[in-house]
């Protein structure tokens, strides 16, 4: 293996300034195991660590992806929604957020966040000429400055309902960086009638979420935390919840494409609940 993306040279990935070689980037290990081709050696092996802990782990990619779209498409369709800030938004890949809300309404105002910097440059490339979708980096362990961002607030007016996702992102929160006050700050400036879509890792009390837990965070990634049911309720305080509530991935408003065979479906949960 050697250290150009899967993708080969003469691609968009090409570009030097958002590639950061010297350690696994989130983004690009879950493009791998989504079966994607941006990433390179490090992160493959990052990869590796969590895989040989749990051989159907890359399953969970596709079960949290698969959420993701059932999600989008739900908010825009039924709820209405025509604003999401979808933090953690990853690297473009098959069925993007701005995509699946367009097929509904091409007015849909999308801002993609992610705090690596590969997902701008190629989101850059994905929505040059899109007036309604746009990508910034930020972290989301600053949300104020998220919530403040021109770029945010020319195209989402926060003071109107809008969908915030958080979809695959706050397991990559450690316990001691505050995930419970960082999405309370998100979903507190929520307006009545705004939506929180948030899916996560699971451990539903499983020998194996712990050794895949322990694959994540000592196996190369260095992130991906577990959490229980309740811990993972706790983010979702003050919502009500939309039906079914709280539950795993593959449950919620399963349609004609979610997996029925998935061999991790209990080890991760989400769901959206909405500010009333
Ligand atoms: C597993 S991917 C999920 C992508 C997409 N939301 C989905 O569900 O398919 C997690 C993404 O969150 C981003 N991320 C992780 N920690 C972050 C942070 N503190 N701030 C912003 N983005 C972060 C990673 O770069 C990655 O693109």
């Amino acid at each position: 293996m050697n250290d150009r993306p899967a993708g080969g040279p003469g691609t968009s990935q090409d570009d030097p300034e958002a590639t950061d070689l010297s350690r696994p980037s989130i983004a690009r290990v879950y493009d791998y195991v989504l079966g994607g081709k941006q990433h390179f050696e490090i992160d493959r092996r990052a990869a590796q660590g969590f895989i040989d802990a749990l051989p159907d782990a890359p399953a969970i990619a596709k079960d949290n992806r698969n959420l993701l779209r059932r999600g989008v498409r739900w908010l825009v369709e039924e709820a209405g929604i025509r604003q999401i800030l979808d933090i953690g938004s990853g690297l473009p890949t098959e069925g993007n957020v701005h995509e699946l809300a367009h097929a509904v309404d091409p007015s849909t105002r999308v801002v993609y966040v992610d705090n690596d910097p590969g997902v701008l440059a190629h989101g850059r490339a994905l929505l040059a000429g899109d007036a309604t979708t746009a990508v910034i980096t930020a972290d989301l362990r600053d949300p104020t400055s998220i919530l403040a961002d021109p770029v945010v607030t020319g195209l989402i007016d926060l003071s109107q309902p809008y969908a915030l996702l958080l979809s695959g992102i706050v397991q990559h929160l450690a316990d001691d960086e505050d995930p419970y006050g960082i999405v309370g700050t998100l979903r507190d400036a929520l307006p009545v009638g705004g939506y929180m879509l948030l899916s996560h890792f699971l451990d539903d009390d499983e020998p194996r979420a712990a050794k895949l837990e322990r694959g994540f965070l000592e196996g190369g990634l260095g992130t991906g935390r577990f959490r229980t049911w309740d811990e993972i309720r706790r983010f979702f305080e003050g919502l009500e919840m939309v039906e079914p509530g709280l539950v795993y991935a593959n449950d919620w408003r399963p349609d004609a494409g979610t997996p029925t065979d998935s061999p991790v479906h209990t080890l991760y949960a989400g769901g959206i609940g909405r500010k009333v």
